[in-house]
């Protein structure tokens, strides 16, 4: 018999060990070592493996930390759909559906009830113990395999604990952002100029859709599971087959409480609507599950949802505030938004002083006076809402708000448009113009380093800037006199300034700020025009041939080039140098061009990001999502249904790799491409 070296056993001893640490701290809570002496040991196994390159294992605890190559989302057809839960917020209908279950099974049936968990559901496979795929739940039939960024979350093992596990399974469950990481999350975001996050489920979806899994590790999301599904499966009990679940090392709720009397059942929902805000993360009700597995398939599925479960949603949280005054608070667009200063309340985990009263015509509605005790709700939004007054607090003394009607900022008359004040001097109101600047040079429009909104203000203040053109004509020597302006931070913010030069035409479209043109529409619009003066001078018709531009889109894109100052503005930024067209430079044929290709399904020779630049640098369009004007789908393996009736409906041709490398003469193939027919390709 070989004998292993002692390194080799001193690495399976330490990836076991880090495993179990690992499941303590992620899935128990309960860590039994401090950070560092879990750091000492992770460094002691990265040693180990680097000194012992044939020990490599993708599933070591050395790799969790992801990985920047992506190459977009392969789709998977789902073994069991994914299906929804039926739901209901009212405490009656919830006691008629045990009671209705009841009548059908064996009296009292045993419920299991579980939090519901404000994420995105997520199915993983694990076959023979290893974590082999996971994929969201898309459309229920078909969904991402988000694998990649699934392995960075820790709390999921990558190989399962014990042997008595079935040899393959799939088990179902929530990834969500625990409210630290989001609050974490989204402070760096507005540092960066970026547009933080409504909430932290959105948060979570954003992260999880990421294509670069190292990013996805660094943002901290979390997992708990909640459904088992396979073949034979020996358990007899949704609540006995979570029990196995947590044995081997999975991630399962461990505030699942089984009931068989529904009085019980009801004050455990109670007691969690009222202490739900004590949890690190959002839940938005409670899940209740008929425990017995005989039962549920008795009781079978609707087309949408089970018979045998459902979900009680908890309604907003609510607190009471007192209204102390009104700020109106104008935005980048001129839009004059009301802002409540309320005494500091507690509201779903944050103290909240602050609350939006949305508009005028709101205001009047609930008829919101000053000194009125008022309800404030977290709703889908950053920024909590006024929904309403306490009008049994109501002082004889409060004071009907007024809306202003002149600018608070600036003076100017407002307009009204639909429910919305406006302040129409766009080029001369400070917010909108200090609004405008941040947002161009915000890290995914011109990333210019070394400014945020605060120097910004300070430059505006001095006279500095007007608007975005001046940004171009700093001049050293007027900046090194502004206060805490050292040499070091002028020049970094003059070499970013001028490095912005190079920024890609499709981001100066974004950054220029025409309403309703965010990063994809900027992208589409240089895509399909190639250059600025085309996009300023196309008729609306012409606009909506870009893809993703619908008449709203294109009716803005016309008001702001109509505009004087725009075009002006416009002007200056090419006479600088900014990028006003699509560069060439990579450019070496034209054959493609007009063309326009959505790729799908997983290629074993390309990555997608090597086939969108063989598309461009060819002449033709890339685009993201198929609609009536693609003229190609180009399918590699493992293509979800979806897009491929989506094709067949906007008639758009499939082809295969072969086909689309014949285009641009890379491979020769017997059969002209243009005559190549879809059912001999599938
Ligand atoms: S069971 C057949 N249990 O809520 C569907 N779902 O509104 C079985 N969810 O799609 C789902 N917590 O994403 C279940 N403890 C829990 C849950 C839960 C959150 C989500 C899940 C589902 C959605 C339905």
């Amino acid at each position: 018999m070989v004998k292993m070296s002692t390194d080799k056993q001193e690495i399976i001893r330490l990836r076991e060990e880090l495993n179990l640490h690992n499941y303590r701290y992620y899935v128990l809570g309960k860590p039994e070592i401090s950070d560092y002496e879990f750091d000492v040991l992770m460094h002691r196994l990265e040693e180990l493996e680097a000194a012992n390159p044939d020990m490599f294992d993708s599933d070591s605890p050395t790799q969790r930390v992801g990985s920047d190559i992506a190459e977009g989302f392969t789709q998977v057809a789902h073994r069991y759909p994914m299906m929804s839960l039926g739901n209901t917020y009212s405490i009656d209908e919830l006691r008629d559906f045990a009671d209705r279950i009841n009548r059908e099974g064996e009296t009292p049936v045993k419920f299991v009830c579980e939090l519901k968990y404000d994420g995105l559901a997520i199915s993983l496979t694990y076959e023979h113990g290893r974590l082999i795929r996971a994929v969201t739940r898309g459309d229920g039939s078909v969904g991402d395999d988000v694998t990649q960024n699934v392995r960075t979350i820790k709390s999921i093992p990558l190989r399962l604990f014990g042997s008595d596990y079935p040899d393959l399974f799939e088990i179902r469950g929530e990834i969500f952002m625990p409210r630290s990481s989001f609050d974490r999350l989204n402070a760096e975001r507005e540092l960066e100029g970026e547009q933080p996050f409504a909430n932290p489920r959105n948060a979570a979806s954003g992260t999880l859709k990421l294509l670069d899994s190292t990013e996805v590790a660094r943002r901290g999301l979390q997992s708990i599971l909640y459904g088992l599904y396979g073949e034979n499966l020996p358990y007899k009990s949704h609540s006995e087959a979570m029990k196995s679940c947590m044995k081997w090392g999975l991630p399962v709720s461990d505030k699942m409480a089984e009931f068989d009397s529904v009085d019980e059942l009801m004050a455990y929902i109670d007691s969690w609507a009222e202490k739900r805000s004590t949890l690190p993360y959002d839940i938005d009700g409670m899940v209740i599950k008929v425990d017995n597995i005989a039962l549920q398939q008795r009781l079978g599925f609707t087309s949408k949802s089970p018979r045998w479960a459902v979900a009680y949603k908890f309604k907003a949280e609510q607190a009471e505030s007192r209204l102390l005054s009104v700020e109106f608070s104008v935005g980048r667009t001129g839009a004059v938004t009301p802002v409540a200063n309320l005494t500091p309340v507690h509201l779903a985990g944050t103290i909240v002083k602050r609350a939006s009263l949305h508009n005028q015509d709101q205001i009047a509605l609930h008829d919101i006076r000053l000194g009125d005790v008022v309800y404030v709700e977290k709703g889908g939004e950053i920024i909590p809402k006024v929904t309403g007054v306490n009008f049994s607090q109501r002082s004889a003394d409060s004071i009907p708000l007024e809306f202003p009607v002149l600018c608070p900022e600036c003076g100017t008359p407002l307009v009204k448009i639909d429910a919305r004040h406006y302040c129409p001097n766009q080029s001369h109101c400070p917010p909108q113009i200090v609004g405008r600047i941040v947002h161009f040079i915000s890290r995914k429009a011109m990333n210019i380093d070394g400014l945020g909104e605060e120097t910004i203000m300070m430059f505006y203040e001095n006279g500095l800037i007007r608007d975005v053109t001046d940004l171009y004509k700093l001049d050293r020597r007027r900046l090194l006199a502004l206060p805490r302006m050292g040499e070091k931070s002028v020049d970094n913010i003059l070499k970013s300034i001028e490095n912005s030069k190079q920024v890609p035409f499709a981001r100066v479209l974004y950054a220029i700020g025409i309403r309703f043109v965010g990063e994809t529409k900027a992208q589409s619009l240089a895509a399909h025009f190639g250059n600025i003066s085309s996009v300023m001078s196309a008729t609306q018709e012409e606009l909506i041939e870009a893809a993703d531009i619908g008449t709203t889109i294109a009716d803005s894109i016309i008001d702001f080039f109509a505009d004087e100052s725009n075009r002006d503005m416009v002007l200056k930024l090419a006479e600088f140098g900014l990028q006003m067209e699509n560069q060439s430079r990579d450019r070496v044929s034209d054959r493609l061009s007009g063309v326009s290709f959505v790729v799908t399904g997983s290629f074993e020779k390309y990555s997608r990001e090597q086939l969108k630049e063989l598309i461009e640098n060819n002449g033709g369009k890339f685009l993201t999502s198929v609609s009536g004007s693609t003229d190609y789908l180009l399918a590699g393996e493992k293509v979800g249904k979806t897009k491929l009736e989506k094709a067949e409906r906007n008639g758009t041709k499939i082809i295969n790799l072969d086909e689309f490398l014949a285009m641009i003469e890379l491979v020769d193939v017997a059969e002209p491409y243009y005559e190549a027919k879809q059912q001999t390709l599938f």
